[in-house]
């Protein structure tokens, strides 16, 4: 897909980006106040549903209230659960207290559950309402830039195992997205940066004019403007894109894992905790596959500088020594990425690039190859 190099005007109307799932399509909304069309858009889908909103504290002091009356002004009715911020919720406690709470607001087959949130409430509520009844339908007003371009659409949920993240769950797709971009200015400058690092990583996957017109415009991206919805709208494209080829990931979807076998390993290595929010991981993760598919002489010119230089003017990390409290050893690094990907004889499987725009699955990665890497990263810190 080809974007602009300038911003559409601005419009009143929101961008619609349709789904294409058959019978389990959707379409995401996306535009400033976009969250006003809600009891519309249920009332359109599902006439007579009620409805229960999953949201976590933070979240329902900046707009629950605003999206109760919204849904009030529908003559839809609503009850709400409100769980603790944070990954910690992604739990079985949580989810059985969920899924309870669900069971008793009496919500049957035809009504609806409402993920409002980031992605820990869209992962959530997706995967309470894939189970409860066998399947509820739900839809996703995800509050955080993260979730408006990654996990809110697709249809993955679930919840954390004792052993992994995301290892118990399921492949749910909601009904309606909508990303009210207004929403997004309540988050915290560090992390509404943080969700830039998965919008910057469908340029460097799959559209080398997107990138081109991010470096030109991340700070309008970042003041809110036309350039936000702009770019929350092809980030959106290029997922439903990929997804409506490969919902379940049988191939072309790891492609929306680019970045995010170093990433994790970052990740799990600061405890999943603020020092190396996911969103940056993913920034740190997208520079060093860039890296490293220059050292196996995949990548050329200055396509490495343009992705280290970008993403730190962008305020994320690009380089170990920006982690917070520092790195594990690179014995810790390997064990961890393993535990991400299948290792088989030796071999690993890593999201790499040709060029920028142009990422592509090898599944072939000498483990070897990586460890002498990353052991050098971790020892040159500030070299770069
Ligand atoms: N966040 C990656 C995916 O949805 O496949």
């Amino acid at each position: 897909m080809t974007a602009p190099k300038i911003a559409p005007s601005h419009s009143s109307e929101p961008i619609v980006v349709p789904v294409a799932l058959a019978e389990r399509a959707y379409d995401i909304v996306i535009g400033r106040g976009a969250i006003a069309t809600l009891g519309a858009r249920i009332k359109a889908l599902r006439p007579n549903a009620k409805t229960v909103i999953l949201t976590d504290v933070t979240v329902a002091k900046h707009h629950l209230a605003k999206v109760e009356s919204i849904l009030a002004s529908a003559d839809i009715a609503n009850s709400h659960i409100v769980v603790a911020p944070g990954e910690g919720s992604k739990n079985y406690a949580t989810f059985e207290t969920v899924c309870e709470a669900i069971i008793a607001a009496r919500i049957e087959r035809s009504d609806l559950v409402i993920a409002l949130g980031g992605g820990v409430i869209g992962d959530l509520a997706g995967f309470s309402a894939a189970s409860v009844r066998r399947g509820l339908d739900f839809v996703q007003v995800p509050t955080s830039l993260l979730a408006q371009v990654d996990s809110s659409v697709g249809g993955k949920t679930g919840i954390n195992s004792r052993q992994g993240k995301n290892l118990i769950g399921a492949f749910h797709q909601p009904i309606l997205v909508i990303a009210d971009t207004a929403m997004l200015d309540t988050l915290s400058p560090r992390e509404f940066r943080a969700g830039y690092g998965e919008v910057a990583k469908y340029g460097l996957l799959g559209d080398a004019d997107f990138f081109d017109w991010l470096e030109e415009n991340w700070r309008d991206v970042y003041a809110g403007g036309p350039a936000r919805e702009h770019a929350i709208a092809v980030s959106c494209r290029a997922k439903a894109a990929i997804v409506a080829r490969d919902e379940r990931e049988t191939g072309e979807r790891a492609l929306l894992n680019l970045g995010h076998t170093f990433g994790h390993a970052f990740e799990a290595g600061a405890g999943y905790s603020q020092r190396l929010l996911h969103g940056e991981a993913v920034a740190l993760g997208c520079v060093l596959a860039f890296e490293f598919s220059e050292r196996q002489g995949l990548v050329g010119g200055n396509s490495v500088a343009r992705v280290r230089t970008h993403l730190a003017d962008a305020g994320l990390p690009t380089k170990a020594s920006d982690v917070q409290g520092g790195v594990p050893d690179v014995d810790r690094l390997m064990e961890l990425i393993a535990q991400d990907k299948k290792v088989k004889r030796g071999k690993l499987t890593f999201i790499l690039a040709r060029g920028i725009g142009q990422a592509f699955v090898a599944d072939d990665v000498d483990a070897a190859g990586v460890r002498a890497f990353l052991q050098e990263k971790i020892s040159a810190r500030d070299s770069e």
